[in-house]
């Protein structure tokens, strides 16, 4: 089975409602039709107005940042999955490392949270990745490893089949340094065989595995190239409608 080639855009806290919807019409208005899934995450309070603008534009899908891990409940300030899906969204960005960091949030959580977004019919884009210290040391495999096997490797094929990957290393993360295509394509090589060993080859090949971390329009095609890269999470460059749309076009079949 093919994969999807997706690119997502992670708006992480930015665009008030207007800022947002202006954001979003530009870019609708700049997508060409294509092969390639686009998924829009922004806020929360921009869900809802986006899913309507997105209804009917083949190949969008709008997506939230997190998700609680319970159905419901006295837990003030926070949102299901469930609610996440009854305002159009399709897909939910789990384990982002500033979710990890920032909100301590750990595999065993991250694992509940994968089953609250599948259970609700949605699709998790699960994030991974090792920080500078890691990679120095050489046990980045190791570590991204640990964090998949914990955070996904419970389900159960089936399940698994919906999953998206992104492999994120946080040393590229909004800061301008993005790993080398070739150091993307072994991660993405790496974590590919690991779910072959887990759920076969076939589930295996049909996986998109996303690259995020200073992904921007002028490294975009290199990235893209590499044979297990299926395309991207994108932070600060999906806040520009050109420069999102100009790294959505960036796949070799559409240069
Ligand atoms: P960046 O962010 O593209 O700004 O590095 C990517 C991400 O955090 O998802």
């Amino acid at each position: 089975m093919k994969r999807r080639q997706i690119v997502a855009g992670n708006w992480k806290m930015n665009l008030n409602f207007q800022e947002g919807r202006d954001l979003a019409s530009e870019i609708i208005r700049m997508i060409k039709p294509s092969n390639t899934l686009t998924v829009l995450c922004p806020p929360f309070v921009h869900l809802n107005h986006l899913s309507v603008l997105a209804n009917g534009i083949s190949n969008l899908e709008i997506g939230a940042q997190n998700c609680h891990q319970s159905s419901s409940g006295a837990f003030t300030g926070e949102v299901s999955a469930e609610m996440i899906k009854s305002v159009g969204a399709n897909f939910v960005i789990i384990g982002h490392s500033e979710r990890r960091e920032y909100f301590n949030e750990d595999d065993e959580l991250l694992a509940k949270k994968v089953d609250a977004v599948l259970a609700n019919d949605l699709q998790p884009i699960f994030c991974c990745g090792e920080k500078l210290d890691v990679r120095e040391a050489e046990s980045h495999e190791a570590l991204v490893q640990s964090q998949i096997e914990k955070g996904l490797f419970h389900l159960d094929s089936e399940a698994f089949a919906k999953v998206v990957i992104a492999y994120e290393p946080v040393w590229a993360i909004g800061t301008g340094r993005t790993a080398s295509p070739e150091q993307a394509q072994e991660m993405h090589h790496f974590i590919r065989s690991l779910i072959a060993k887990k759920y076969g080859k076939s589930i295996a090949s049909a996986t998109s595995i996303l690259y995020g971390g200073s992904c921007k329009p002028d490294n975009a095609v290199e990235i893209f190239s590499q044979p297990d890269v299926d395309g991207g999470l994108i932070g600060g460059a999906a806040l520009k409608a050109k420069d999102f749309i100009s790294i959505l076009q960036s796949f070799p079949e559409n240069l």
